[in-house]
C-alpha cells in the first residue's frame, strides 16, 4: 500500500468507489485505505473489485468488495445497503464511472448517445439518489470524475463532453441543495495512463506530453490526491467545484 497522505484524514471514515477495479478508481481505493478509510471496491468487474480490494486488504488496510454496475438502480441500492451493514455509515462517495464512446455528432446514433449518457450521467444521479440519505447524516462529501472534455472540446466525443460537462453542473446543483449535509465536487482528469489509454499510440502520448507544462502524462495516483483533497476536512470550504487536474495541458495554448 502506498505511504502518501495522513493516516489521520480518513480514520473512521467509510468510502465508496465505483469503478475501482482499475485506474483512477483503484489508485484512489488504495490511497484514501492509506490514509485510514474503509473503503468499499466496488466495479462492475467482480473479480477485479475482489482483486484490488484483496491488495489493500494485504497491506493492512480496511476494504470491502461488492460488483456494482453504476447504470443499475438496484445495484446502487444493495451497495448503499451493503456500506451501512458494514461500518453503519457513508462519509465519502467517489462516482468515477466512466467511457469515452466516440462518434461525430452527424454519426452518432441514439443508442449510442444514450449508451454514453447512461454510464456517465445517469449513473450519477443514481448514484446521489441512493445515497444521500445516508451521507448527509454522517456530513459527507461526494467527488465525481469528470473530463477536461467537459471544458474544453476535442473531436469526435460530444456524447462523452456532454455527460461530463452534465456533471460539472450537478454538483454545483447538488452543492447548493445539500447545503452543509453534504460537499460536491468534480474532478476533471486530463491525459492519466490507465486501461483507457491501452491503444493510444506511443507517438501520440509523447506529443501530449510534450504539449503538457509539466511535462508529463497524468497517472492514476494524481487523480486519487485531489479526490482525497476534495473528500477531506482540508476542503470542508470547498464545494460545487470542478478542478482540472492535467498538468495545465488546458491552460497552454502550444497545439
Ligand atoms: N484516463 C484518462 O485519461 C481519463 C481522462 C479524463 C477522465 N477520465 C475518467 O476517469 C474515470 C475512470 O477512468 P480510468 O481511466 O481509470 O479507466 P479504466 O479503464 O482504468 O477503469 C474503468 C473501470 O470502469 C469500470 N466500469 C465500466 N463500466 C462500468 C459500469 N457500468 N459500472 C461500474 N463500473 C464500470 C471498468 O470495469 C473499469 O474497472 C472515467 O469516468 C473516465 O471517463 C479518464
Amino acid at each position: 500500500m502506498t505511504s502518501v497522505g495522513s493516516p489521520a484524514r480518513f480514520t473512521g471514515r467509510t468510502a465508496l468507489l465505483t469503478a475501482a477495479a482499475s485506474g483512477i478508481g483503484a489508485a484512489t481505493a488504495r490511497r484514501l485505505a492509506a490514509e485510514g478509510a474503509s473503503v468499499l471496491v466496488t466495479d462492475v468487474d467482480a473479480e477485479g473489485a475482489r482483486r484490488v480490494a484483496g491488495e489493500i486488504q494485504e497491506g493492512g488496510g480496511r476494504a470491502h468488495d461488492r460488483p456494482l454496475d453504476v447504470t443499475s438502480p438496484a445495484d446502487w441500492a444493495a451497495a448503499v445497503a451493503a456500506a451501512e451493514s458494514w461500518t453503519g455509515h457513508l462519509d465519502v462517495l467517489h462516482l468515477n464511472a466512466g467511457r469515452n464512446l466516440p462518434g461525430a455528432a452527424h454519426e452518432l446514433n441514439d443508442g449510442a448517445w444514450h449508451d454514453q449518457l447512461r454510464l456517465c450521467l445517469d449513473s450519477v444521479f443514481y448514484g446521489v439518489r441512493a445515497a444521500v440519505p445516508l451521507l448527509r447524516t454522517a456530513g459527507g462529501a461526494v467527488v465525481i470524475t469528470s473530463s477536461v472534455h467537459a471544458a474544453i472540446g476535442f473531436r469526435g466525443f460530444p456524447a462523452y463532453a456532454a455527460a461530463k460537462g452534465g456533471i460539472d453542473a450537478l454538483v454545483r446543483q447538488l452543492a447548493v441543495e445539500y447545503g452543509g449535509q453534504i460537499r460536491f465536487n468534480s474532478v476533471l482528469p486530463g491525459a492519466v495512463v490507465t486501461a483507457l489509454w491501452s491503444e493510444v499510440p506511443e507517438e501520440y502520448k509523447a506529443r501530449t506530453a510534450a504539449r503538457t507544462p509539466v511535462g508529463r502524462l497524468g497517472v492514476p495516483e494524481d487523480i486519487a490526491a485531489a479526490v482525497a483533497f476534495l473528500a477531506s476536512e482540508d476542503a470542508s470550504f470547498v464545494t460545487g467545484q470542478n478542478l482540472v487536474v492535467d498538468g495545465g495541458r488546458s491552460i497552454s495554448s502550444q497545439e
